[in-house]
């Protein structure tokens, strides 16, 4: 039997920084930001509301949705890299909260592909039935470390998390293949350098587009499934240009893939979860629907999942 997703959550702040009060503070304009990126607006974590209180709050919704008990949890993976401290992890400080008595914990350290690097781990201890159940959350406080005077980068960004229980999951459904990649050699295009993170856009643009179609294609294949199998692509909210590439590489109608990043930006590493989350609240992912999850991120890094939905 396969590891799959049996219970889902996600938090996001409720400050919404509009495109709009961005024009108010650099020199952008709405008009630049929804063509280039697609984003109209972001959520704010308040400066007292860290990344493990916003990791709470999507674990404590995934947990009650699979219908375990905390103590059932075996190991919780945060996948982040805005921690509320380097250490203790935001992990342990979850376990914590939420009275998870008996899992491990530690956080991922993977950028916007983070939460492909947590399920595919957790897929690992699962189905070596080394652990029943297992906690991912992908969380970022992503402007804790934006710096608002660069144009480059403000308008892209966005704070958030979303969390599932990964556990085993009836016969032919659940996690079907995946991929995971890094090529440190392009580190330097997207870093936090300093207090701030720092981005060459040109180069990640160029790297994610090539990159997302063609893991994307990989797990279709290493499933032994076509492109027309596929219900439902949840790409990494990056940039809707780049989301728009992965979609036309897998040949899919507008209908199949998830947007979200108008409504929330780059949230890196809980895009993914925060997605997936609305699509199966707005009755678009359903049992036995193939879907295709792609991420891409600092490192560089990347990861795919394809997997067929349901417990
Ligand atoms: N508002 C207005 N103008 C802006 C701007 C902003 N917020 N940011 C950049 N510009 C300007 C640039 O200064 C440049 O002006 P110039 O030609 O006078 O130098 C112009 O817009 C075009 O810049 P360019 O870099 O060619 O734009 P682009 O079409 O490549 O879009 C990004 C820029 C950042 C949106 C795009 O490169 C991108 O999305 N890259 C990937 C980023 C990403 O996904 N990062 C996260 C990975 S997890």
């Amino acid at each position: 039997m396969n590891a799959g997703i049996i219970g889902l959550g996600s938090y996001a702040p409720d400050q919404i920084l509009t495109n709009e009060d961005l024009e108010k503070k650099i020199d952008t304009s709405d008009e630049w930001i929804r063509t280039r990126t697609g984003i109209e607006e972001r959520r704010i974590a308040a400066p007292e509301e860290n990344t493990s209180h916003m990791a709470f709050k999507a674990a404590q919704e995934a947990i009650k949705d699979a219908g375990i008990n905390p103590e059932q949890i075996g190991l919780i993976l945060v996948a982040t890299v805005t921690p509320d401290n380097p250490f203790p992890s935001v992990a342990t400080m979850l376990q914590e909260q939420l009275g998870a008595s008996n899992a491990a914990a530690m956080d991922v350290s993977a950028a916007c592909a983070g939460f492909m690097y947590g399920i595919v781990t957790a897929k690992q201890f699962v189905e070596t039935d080394t652990y029943s159940h297992v906690l991912v959350v992908g969380v970022e406080k992503l402007s804790k470390i934006t710096n608002w005077e660069d144009r480059n980068t403000a308008v892209l960004f966005g704070d958030g998390a979303g969390a599932v229980i990964v556990s085993k999951v009836s016969e032919g459904r659940g996690i079907l293949s995946f991929e995971l990649g890094a090529n440190g050699s392009g580190g330097k295009y997207l870093q936090q350098d300093g207090p701030y993170l720092t981005m060459n856009g040109r180069e990640v643009f160029k790297f994610a587009v090539r990159q997302m179609g063609e893991s994307a294609v990989n797990v279709i294949e290493k499933a032994g499934l076509n492109k027309e199998d596929v219900d439902m692509l949840i790409p990494h909210q990056a940039n809707i240009r780049i989301m728009e590439a992965a979609r036309e590489r897998l040949e899919l109608p507008i209908e199949k893939m998830s947007k979200t990043i108008h409504k929330y930006g780059n949230t890196s590493s809980a895009s993914i979860p925060l997605s997936l989350k609305e699509e199966v609240m707005n009755g678009k992912v359903n049992d036995d629907d193939v879907i295709v999850m792609v991420g891409f991120g600092g490192g560089l890094t990347w990861g795919a999942i394809a997997l067929k939905w349901g417990r």
